[in-house]
């Protein structure tokens, strides 16, 4: 037996905490029943939670290595009929979503998974998860360049966290830079370097936390391994 908004993190309501104010204000149903305190014990196999009307499912946690490739949106439908991430896992049942989001034109790594709790973890900026990307820019970034994006990047949502910067190659015409942040912003990287004066050409995710893209091609997958799951929720605090 498990504590209700436990369960209801696990399968990816919301954050435990936010399942706490989702069972007080009066808006979760356990066998038919109302519920609105917290802490009551459920049994995740048998008793039936409902949130708005809705049911949770509690499925076998699973958790994947996607290698993006540029031209997929992420997400599990598209309205234009763009291909989305969901059309390369047709064949896994569980009904997994991406965590967080790579651009529609950045390739490279992104976690698929079904675990709720994890990937709420992954995403909020407490536990600033390090995300490295090799961006190809336009131009050869000076030092002034490189030192702004390492102390910090004035965007219009505010000043960037300090990032760790490493010049990989340089030329006149473009150069490559790997950079490691934490923050997720949207666009981030690419914003970053616009701001710098060197628009991004080519943009790929290489690692997220521990996790890099090793033995993966453009658009195949890999399921965590059991030994990389358990890192991986202990790192998240799990
Ligand atoms: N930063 C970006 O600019 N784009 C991404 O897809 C990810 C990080």
């Amino acid at each position: 037996m498990e504590r209700l908004q436990k369960v209801m993190a696990m399968a990816g309501v919301a954050s435990r905490r936010q399942c706490e104010n989702l069972i007080r204000e009066g808006r979760v149903k356990v066998n038919g029943e109302w519920v609105t305190a917290p802490g009551m014990k459920v049994d995740p196999r048998k008793d039936v939670i409902e949130v708005d009307g809705e049911p949770v499912f509690l499925e076998e946690k699973r958790t994947f290595l996607f290698y993006k490739p540029s031209g997929v949106i992420t997400s599990m439908s598209d309205p234009r009929g763009r291909k989305t991430v969901a059309d390369f896992f047709r064949d896994i049942p569980e009904r997994v979503f991406p965590v967080g989001r790579l651009d529609y034109d950045t390739e490279g790594l992104l976690l698929v998974t079904n675990d709720g709790e994890l990937a709420n973890r992954l995403l909020h900026p407490r536990f600033e998860v390090e995300k490295v990307y090799v961006a190809t820019v336009r131009g050869k970034p000076d030092k002034a360049a490189i030192r702004t994006l390492r102390e910090g990047v004035r965007l219009e949502d505010g000043m960037t966290a300090p990032a760790k910067v490493r010049v990989l190659e340089a030329s006149d015409s473009r150069s490559r830079l790997e950079l490691t942040i934490h923050e997720g912003r949207n666009r981030q990287v690419r914003r970053m370097c616009a701001a710098v004066g060197h628009p991004v050409i080519h943009l790929k995710r290489t690692r997220l936390a521990f996790l890099t893209l090793s033995g993966l091609r453009r658009g195949e997958y890999r399921e965590l391994t059991p030994q990389e799951v358990k890192r991986l929720r202990s790192r998240m605090g799990l």
